[in-house]
């Protein structure tokens, strides 16, 4: 059957067989446990411990679950929901906005609602890039930005970032014609997978390229509520923001909504046209019940992300510490959520790369890390671990890391 070229570039197969194996992990542990029953032969694996994923353990606001519950009885919520219907989420959106950032934002062009931030950045690409155009992205990256520009048949041009200079992108290491043939830069600080918050200079600096070499900036920024130390860059606090960027949101991490796909983009007219241009094409927008909780989120919640800090400040901090403990040293992350590390010292020297560690670590200790090659050749040599457990649960699990890493 034909099935397109373009799917065998989305790369997304590190994932996919991180996923294969911690199901076979679930299957072999469950044998075990009939095996034990029937002989009584005690051989029992280690339950899974899935800190391969950013989805968080942690609830959304009761305000926000409130507000979708009681508008899901209303008939316009079964309906189809056009543009203009999401007007009071865009006018909510509007005004955090300008709360936050300080940003005067019109919610009638300059905002639009997305299916997860994920699927607007994805498909950015796609409204702005003609095939075979250059694109910039930071190396490590998020992998759906890398996908959408394989959607879009776009060229990436990797920026890479290098932990000695504490993940902080070098603009100045394109050349000059570099920036002359490139269309489009995806960045995003705080950063996901090396959990730095970074600067709004670095993000200023970016800007300036942009608006000077006319390429569109998109700064995809879920985490922005969600900075340990030092604060989140924002395009929206950039004075030209609006000459050439587009600025990605999320309710996914800051009020714990991922499951239900509730994001938004600010930014330029134009970009926001073409987006939306584009997503007319794909889908109805969300149920305006899930745009009920949304709006209660902002208005009636915003205190929220404050609270998940509290929580995971904690969890960085004594998972940090009891890896350390166990062998495996780290560099404190500035942002919640994650931790990126470098391969233990044991695991280089046996010649594993990430994702050879990231399988055996699953066999040997039920725990599962996400290689981080995943997130492009600048990921080789690390591990991403999500910080999304209670903190007993990530202490038992850098013990039986520890223990693991002695037998290696
Ligand atoms: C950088 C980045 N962008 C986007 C997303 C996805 O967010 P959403 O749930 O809004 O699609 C994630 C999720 O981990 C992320 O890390």
């Amino acid at each position: 059957m034909p099935i397109s070229e373009r799917l065998s570039h989305l790369g997304s197969g590190v994932f996919a067989r991180n996923d294969q194996r911690k199901v076979a992990y679930v299957g072999r542990r469950a044998s075990r446990v009939i095996d034990a029953e029937l002989t009584g032969r005690v051989d029992l694996l280690p339950p899974l411990l899935d800190l391969s994923l950013g989805s968080t353990d942690l609830q959304p606001p009761t305000a926000a679950i409130e507000a979708i519950a009681a508008a899901l009885g209303r008939p316009e919520s079964a309906g189809y929901c056009l543009h203009a219907a999401t007007l009071p989420f865009r006018e909510a959106v509007a005004a955090w906005a300008a709360r936050r950032f300080g940003a005067a934002v019109d919610p009638q062009t300059e905002v639009l609602l997305l299916v997860g931030s994920q699927e607007g950045t994805a498909h950015l690409p796609l409204a702005v890039l003609n095939p075979g155009d250059a694109a910039l992205l930071l190396d490590p990256y998020y992998p759906s930005h890398m996908g959408g520009l394989r959607l879009a048949s776009a060229r990436p041009v990797l920026l890479p970032l290098e932990a000695e200079a504490g993940w902080r992108p070098d603009f100045e290491r394109l050349s000059p014609s570099q920036w002359e043939t490139l269309k489009l830069m995806v960045l995003g600080f705080p950063h996901n997978p090396t959990a730095t918050t970074g600067e709004q200079a670095w993000l200023d600096a970016a800007v300036a390229k942009a608006c000077q070499h006319g390429v569109v900036l998109a700064h995809d920024n879920p985490y922005v509520d969600l900075a340990l130390e030092g604060e989140a860059p924002a395009l929206l606090r950039h004075p030209d923001w609006r000459r050439c960027g587009i600025e990605f949101f999320s309710f996914s991490k800051s009020w714990c909504l991922g499951g239900y796909r509730l994001a938004f983009a600010i930014g330029a007219e134009w970009l926001i046209t073409a987006l939306r241009q584009l997503k007319g094409v794909v889908d109805f927008n969300q149920s305006l019940a899930l745009q009920a909780g949304a709006i209660a989120a902002l208005e009636q919640a915003p205190e929220w992300p404050q609270r998940l800090r509290h929580v995971y400040r904690e969890r960085r901090d004594r998972m940090a510490a009891a890896l350390e403990a166990e062998g495996w040293p780290l560099r404190r992350p500035s942002m919640a959520l994650y931790l990126w590390l470098q391969l233990p010292q044991v695991a280089r020297q046996r010649g594993m790369d990430s994702e050879s560690f990231c399988a055996a670590l699953l066999e040997g200790t039920g725990v599962c890390l996400t290689p981080g090659h995943g997130f492009g050749p600048g990921g080789e040599g690390w591990q991403r671990l999500a910080l999304v457990h209670p903190v007993e649960d990530l202490e038992a699990g850098a013990r039986r890391i520890g223990a693991w890493l002695q037998r290696l």
